[in-house]
């Protein structure tokens, strides 16, 4: 077997599900999960009704490059939403359709990564463990970099030594970020862009989340927009990564895209023949829909805002809690170690958390510390009147301590 594979660390999830083993949460109370960022709000109709128009496709092969109607589709979103010149992106060459963004930007690694190269990945710490896995599986060594509040939840790129960057040759970011919300400003990803023109590394920029934000004037940034107001139209280096999963809750439909440098894509496409991992045909003609729609859209953001202003409220005089950035995610202090405190408010309560130790690795480059502990993640994807059940539910177990 390769032996890489034993490299990689258990799923966050299998060390929850351990975590809990053993333990009967008061019957009278139902369980409020609120550990997975599964969105639970209703995918919008008409996809399901664009789904079974669509389903005699079944009967031919895809082609890894997808469909040019959804390439097109996709081009014209990214122009839209960030404000691309429309000639600076071109479908054939800049976009492809992925089966979510999960198994895009595993399978990036395997396509970026020189092997014969002593290879270093960079990603936030806490991260999607999705980085990490990758990295090890590609045979690169991972270069953590913490993001606490001291550093307003951002990897701090100028206290990276210029010998690390020079191994780097990809960099995961995540704006808006899991676990924490931040979102990476303009500057902020500047600053990136420029880095990687001199060191000569590819920016994986993981956005699933661009569409989850509060303040309907403020979209959060991209990153191919950050490199269109530098008056850039290459996208060099540059490669971002959407999905349909949280904009549309339609997380069981499987449908993302990568979009950004040519060249790159271009040989991503040569890896995903291969690998073999073409989106079914009925699922592309029904994301064209979705992609076109701002409507279902906007109001699924209308959902978390409601959410978010009763939670915080709810939290915020017991807990050290703020209303994040953007994504759909609040990332508390806890008054007792994270572990403990997501056991306990599961056996006391029926409330499951992620402990955020679980998302994160102790990190030698920063003396040993894992930014995770003490904190845990509750994702806001369940109905408004759950999670305002949830939020008392923790303020009362939250009271015991
Ligand atoms: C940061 C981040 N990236 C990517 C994904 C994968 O999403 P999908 O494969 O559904 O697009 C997730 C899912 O939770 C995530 O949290």
């Amino acid at each position: 077997m390769n032996p890489d594979l034993q490299k990689l660390h258990p799923y966050p999830f299998e060390k929850l599900m351990q975590l809990k083993a053993g333990i009967t949460p008061p019957a009278e109370k139902p369980h409020i999960a609120l550990s997975i960022g599964e969105p639970k709000h209703a995918p919008p109709e008409f996809v399901k009704k664009a789904m079974l128009h669509q389903l005699d496709r079944m009967g031919s092969y895809p082609l890894p490059k997808g469909i040019v109607e959804l390439r097109e589709a996709i081009a014209q979103w990214l122009v839209n939403r960030f404000n691309l010149k429309r000639t600076s992106l071109d479908a054939d060459k800049h976009i492809l359709p992925v089966n979510g963004t999960r198994e895009a930007l595993f399978a990036f690694a395997q396509a970026v990564v020189d092997r014969s190269l002593d290879a270093i990945i960079m990603m936030p710490n806490p991260f999607y463990q999705i980085y990490e896995g990758a990295t090890l599986l590609a045979g690169a060594q991972p270069y953590y970099m913490n993001t606490t509040a001291d550093n307003g939840y951002l990897p701090d790129l100028d206290s990276v030594d210029p010998k690390i960057w020079q191994r780097c040759q990809l960099i995961y970011i995540c704006s808006p970020g899991n676990p924490t919300g931040a979102v990476m400003d303009i500057a902020y990803l500047q600053r990136l862009i420029e880095l990687s023109d001199k060191y000569d590394f590819v920016i994986a920029s993981d956005e699933c989340y661009s569409e989850i934000y509060f303040d309907e004037q403020q979209p959060p940034t991209g990153l191919l927009q950050a490199a269109v107001a530098m008056g850039r139209d290459n996208y060099a280096r540059c490669v971002v990564f959407h999905s349909l999963s949280k904009r549309s809750n339609v997380p069981g439909l499987r449908s993302g895209f990568v979009a950004g440098d040519a060249k790159v894509i271009q040989q991503f496409l040569k890896y995903r023949t291969y690998h073999g991992c073409a989106m079914p045909e009925f699922t592309q003609h029904s994301s064209i829909d979705l992609w076109q729609d701002e409507q279902h859209v906007k109001a699924n953001r209308d959902l978390y805002r409601e959410k978010f202003s009763k939670v915080v409220d709810i939290l915020s005089g017991t807990l050290k809690v703020s209303q994040p950035d953007a994504a759909f995610y609040l990332w508390p202090e806890t008054p007792v170690d994270d572990q403990t405190f997501a056991r306990e408010l599961y056996a006391q309560q029926n409330v499951t958390v992620l402990p955020g130790s679980y998302l994160s690795r102790d990190n030698s480059n920063n003396l040993g510390s894992n930014p995770g502990a003490n904190h845990v993640r509750i994702a806001l994807v369940a109905s408004v009147d759950e999670c305002i059940d949830a939020a008392n539910r923790i303020i009362e177990f939250s009271n015991t301590l």
